[in-house]
């Protein structure tokens, strides 16, 4: 079984992060864009922990927060983390101010909000990222391919069934990503969806020392 699968409770939950684990290209490419860093790590949205244990089960020894308004899935990373006192796994709504500083993680996260609230989480997880520091992203994003709308079909599934408790589907487009993060950080993008028929896309950005402060 894998590392990170051994540390869940139930057997639902155990196949669940084996398979998605499996499957989800996403958890590797952070720990790559993260290689080397040592600053504190924001994982907003971060579910039942999956990316904390991915990264600690590969080396990453830098101190993770996880938030997540949902609070049954803390209550599973926080069992999971198995007193590991640099994991903290936090119930709060990613829309809150948040007192951070370091790299931060957002995946597939920004499609629950509005145009308005991604724009603002965007700019306040940007003001977190010291120069040289990251933000990393990664969401279907929403434009005329078939993948967008496999991509749609699958997550208001996944929200019917309370798998996922959020308020709204609205995948952002690349601009929408891009806009508010212009000017102050270097950009990578590529696709993302792994064997997967989704529309996801992954963007790392780092910060250059001109552009947003953090007023
Ligand atoms: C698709 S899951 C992704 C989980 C995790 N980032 C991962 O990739 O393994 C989206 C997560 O966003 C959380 N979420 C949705 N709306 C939120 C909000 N307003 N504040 C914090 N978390 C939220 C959900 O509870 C869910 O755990």
């Amino acid at each position: 079984m894998s590392v990170v699968a051994s540390r869940y409770r139930t057997q639902f939950l155990r196949s669940y992060a084996r398979s998605k684990i499996a499957t989800d290209p996403a958890y590797r490419a952070v720990f790559e864009a993260l290689a080397g860093t040592t600053a504190p790590l924001l994982d907003l949205g971060c579910g039942i922990g999956l990316l904390a244990f991915y990264l600690r089960q590969h080396g990453f020894t830098a101190p993770i927060t996880g938030v997540d308004h949902d609070g049954r899935k803390i209550d599973v990373a926080r069992l999971a983390a198995d007193g590991d006192r640099d994991l903290h796994f936090v119930q709060a709504d990613a829309r809150e101010p948040m007192n951070f500083r370091g790299n931060v993680v957002l995946l597939d996260i920004l499609h629950y909000f509005t145009d308005d609230e991604q724009g603002r989480i965007l700019e306040r997880a940007a003001r977190s990222v010291p120069p040289g520091g990251l933000l990393i992203i990664r969401d279907g994003l929403h434009d005329a391919t078939v993948r967008y709308r496999i991509t749609h079909a699958l997550e208001a599934f996944a929200r019917a069934v309370r798998w996922l408790k959020a308020e709204r589907l609205n995948f952002p487009t690349k601009e929408r990503i891009e806009g508010p993060l212009r000017g102050a950080f270097d950009e990578e993008v590529r696709s993302m969806s792994g064997f997967m028929p989704f529309n996801n896309y992954l963007f790392v950005f780092k910060r250059s020392s001109a552009g947003i402060t953090n007023a």
